[in-house]
């Protein structure tokens, strides 16, 4: 349902956590989150106040709309009687969810360290392998989190943008930057332009790395491998097993539907685990979290069915964007980046669209001005948001923005 913005903001304007929520509605959720987070602030968790008769659709946060997997759920709700235990009185231990990851790879329990969410394993890599001397080198946009410990310690960063036209991952522009580089954080697919680097473009780059700066550390971010379709994609898992300062991180957060759970894994050599293990906190990953991961892990199926799900989505959305003339990267993720330019920048796309109803992701310097990130609801929510997105976008006459970028 359509509401007029003057109506929304009406709304907004009875609740005590209004400015929050207008902040909310025009910036993002996770934005909101995220600086909250930064500034040490509370209420990272509000949520928008919708006009009566508004049904918010939201996708802002790259979220499996569907949940966890009925045995996931069943897991979690079994654990509820022993929640007044601590996690090493209860079972599955975090021992037992170690190993399964570790024998998913051929490795052992030593290659393995548990995270509240992969990004707990973000921000530890960033206090493990950076100095104020030893800087960061990243894609520039990518997802924010290392760059945002990074600048909390003050820590110097090198960024190299994605390639024009296609957005990906510019390997070769990040590789003058690696010299010295405390650590290297590759996001493969990328948050936000949803695009991956190929398996063997990404071993030459570790080897170059390697070469160039053997001390440097590389974190390759697999948060959304399960989603990817394009079959030049290969983990890197073998390369975390077997190079020296080299991890893989990936989270249950996405295609296992497990955000609110937070828990979330890095693999790595035992010596590159070991540093990360010193800084993880005592008993960090709750029981709910490990039985859940444990039974999801044993439940490929249900993956494979979400992978496909989110595939038949995700052509859709791009294909009504298209149609009205918007195109998007070669999106590998459950998110797609649309190039919105000819229109509205992405903080007028996310006011147009949050007015009905619709939550679409923050901005993403330095792409704020023409690219906006959708995350991929159900296919009934992006039916309806499709259609949201038609009233607000005008179409255009070609199917490119012509900018490059
Ligand atoms: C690329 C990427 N990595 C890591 C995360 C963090 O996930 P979590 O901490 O929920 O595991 C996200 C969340 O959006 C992400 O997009």
């Amino acid at each position: 349902m359509s509401v007029s913005r003057r109506g929304f903001l009406q709304g907004l304007g009875v609740a005590p956590s209004a400015r929050a929520s207008a902040f909310i509605a025009a910036r993002g959720h996770e934005e909101w989150v995220a600086e909250a987070q930064q500034q040490g602030r509370q209420g990272g968790g509000m949520r928008p106040n919708l006009p009566p008769g508004v049904q918010a659709i939201r996708i802002s946060s790259n979220e499996n709309p569907l949940g966890p997997g009925k045995a996931a759920i069943d897991a979690i709700l079994g654990k509820f009687p022993e929640a007044n235990r601590y996690p090493f009185n209860s079972t599955p231990l975090d021992a037992d969810l170690e190993i399964l990851i570790a024998r998913l790879y051929g490795g052992k329990r030593e290659n393995v360290v548990l995270g509240v969410g992969s990004q707990e394993l973000l921000k530890n890599a960033v206090r493990v392998f950076m100095s104020p001397a030893r800087h960061l080198v990243e894609a520039s946009p990518t997802y924010g989190n290392c760059n945002q410990q990074a600048k909390l310690q003050a820590w110097p960063i090198k960024t190299a943008p994605v390639a024009d036209g296609t957005l990906r991952t510019d390997l070769g522009a990040l590789l003058p930057h690696v010299k010295g580089a405390g650590l290297v954080y590759l996001c493969n697919p990328n948050n936000p332009t949803a695009t991956i680097n190929s398996a063997s473009e990404i071993s030459d780059f570790v080897a170059e790395v390697r070469r160039a700066s053997p001390t440097t550390a590389m974190l390759i971010d697999e948060a959304y491998c399960d989603y990817v379709t394009d079959p030049s994609f290969q983990t890197a898992m073998p390369l975390a097993l077997s190079t020296p300062n080299v991890l893989v991180a990936r989270t249950f957060s996405k295609a296992y539907g497990m955000a609110g759970v937070r828990i979330g894994y890095a693999v790595g050599e035992p010596a590159t685990i070991r540093k990360m293990s010193a800084y993880r906190m005592p008993y960090n990953v709750n029981t709910f979290g490990v039985a859940a991961a444990v039974v999801s892990l044993k439940d490929p199926a249900h993956i494979k069915e979400e992978s496909a799900r989110n595939k038949g989505v995700r052509e859709f959305t791009i294909k009504a964007l298209a149609d009205l003339g918007y195109k998007s990267t070669d999106s590998q993720t459950n998110f797609i980046f649309t190039d919105i330019g000819r229109t509205m920048t992405a903080a007028q796309f996310r006011d147009a669209c949050a007015a009905k109803g619709v939550m679409v992701g923050r901005d993403f310097p330095p792409l704020e001005k023409q690219w906006a990130r959708i995350s991929l609801g159900t296919m009934d929510e992006m039916q309806k948001a499709t259609e949201v997105f038609r009233s607000v976008l005008k179409p255009v006459t070609s199917t490119s923005s012509g900018k490059g970028r």
